[in-house]
């Protein structure tokens, strides 16, 4: 099937809409935010995308930290809705019942209500155009313990995530598989390829002994009064 070719834009799906906290404990504010993702892994380094005529853009800009609270099912409508009011008319965690969480390293609070709160402080901002982008080193990440089981590991999978889509939110139901799958299908198939192997070769050595046993018992089983091998006598049978 041949493509449509659009003109250039954003169409680089699915990516988070995380709720972006920034402030302090009394003059907070949550903005939605959908241009984000990880830029490096050591040391560990996100960015934001946010319009300068954001209320919430001084805010960050200011204080150089923000909180990235990531967003589950439960908080789709909060997500939303926090991606459309601005916080110079609203009190968006009251309106939206969220609970103020004191962070360990940025002033910023976290939502308590998000599985993850991730703590971030702006090294560089990139003036690209419609957005500024907040570069930003990853302090420390808060994951909610009701999703960590007793050997300490972190089910994601429990978490309920959501992810933006060209307009839509959508949700991550089903796991398709583990990170290295394709590795491992292949280690499984050179494996059962060498077991077919053995089992072929095993097969072959039982083959062979049944005919040693074959050859023996024709040579141990001459029929005196026919003249002949009892197998001599089966072939004429068979034949
Ligand atoms: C799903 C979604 C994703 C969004 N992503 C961004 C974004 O990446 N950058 C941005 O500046 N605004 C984004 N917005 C818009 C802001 O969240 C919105 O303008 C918000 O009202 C700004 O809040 P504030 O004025 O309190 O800062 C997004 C909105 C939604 C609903």
């Amino acid at each position: 099937m041949p493509k449509t070719m659009w003109k250039p834009g954003t169409f680089i799906y699915p990516i988070p809409a995380v709720m972006v906290s920034c402030g302090d404990m009394e003059i907070s504010n949550i903005i939605t935010v959908a241009w984000t993702g990880i830029i490096n892994t050591n040391p560990a380094m996100c960015y934001i995308s946010v319009r300068p005529t954001r209320y919430s853009y001084e805010l960050i800009k200011n204080s150089g930290e923000f909180v990235i609270n990531l967003t589950n099912r439960k908080l789709a409508f909060a997500t939303d809705w926090c991606g459309v009011k601005s916080g110079k008319d609203v009190d968006k965690f009251k309106q939206m019942h969220l609970t103020k969480q004191t962070a360990n390293f940025v002033k910023c609070p976290m939502i308590e209500e998000s599985p993850v709160s991730i703590e971030c402080k702006v090294k560089e901002i990139k003036e690209l155009g419609s957005h500024h982008m907040f570069l930003a080193e990853v302090l420390a990440i808060h994951a909610d313990e009701k999703y960590i089981d007793e050997k300490g590991a972190f089910d994601i999978s429990k978490c309920d995530l959501i992810a933006y889509s060209n307009g839509g939110y959508y949700t991550l139901d089903k796991k398709l598989e583990s990170l290295g799958f394709q590795y491992r299908r292949k280690k499984q198939i050179k494996g059962n390829k060498k077991m077919r192997k053995i089992k072929r070769l095993n097969n072959n050595k039982e083959n062979g002994i049944t005919l040693i046993a074959l050859i023996i018992t024709i040579l141990f089983s001459y029929d005196e009064k026919s003249k002949c091998s009892n197998s001599e006598g089966f072939l004429l049978y068979i034949i």
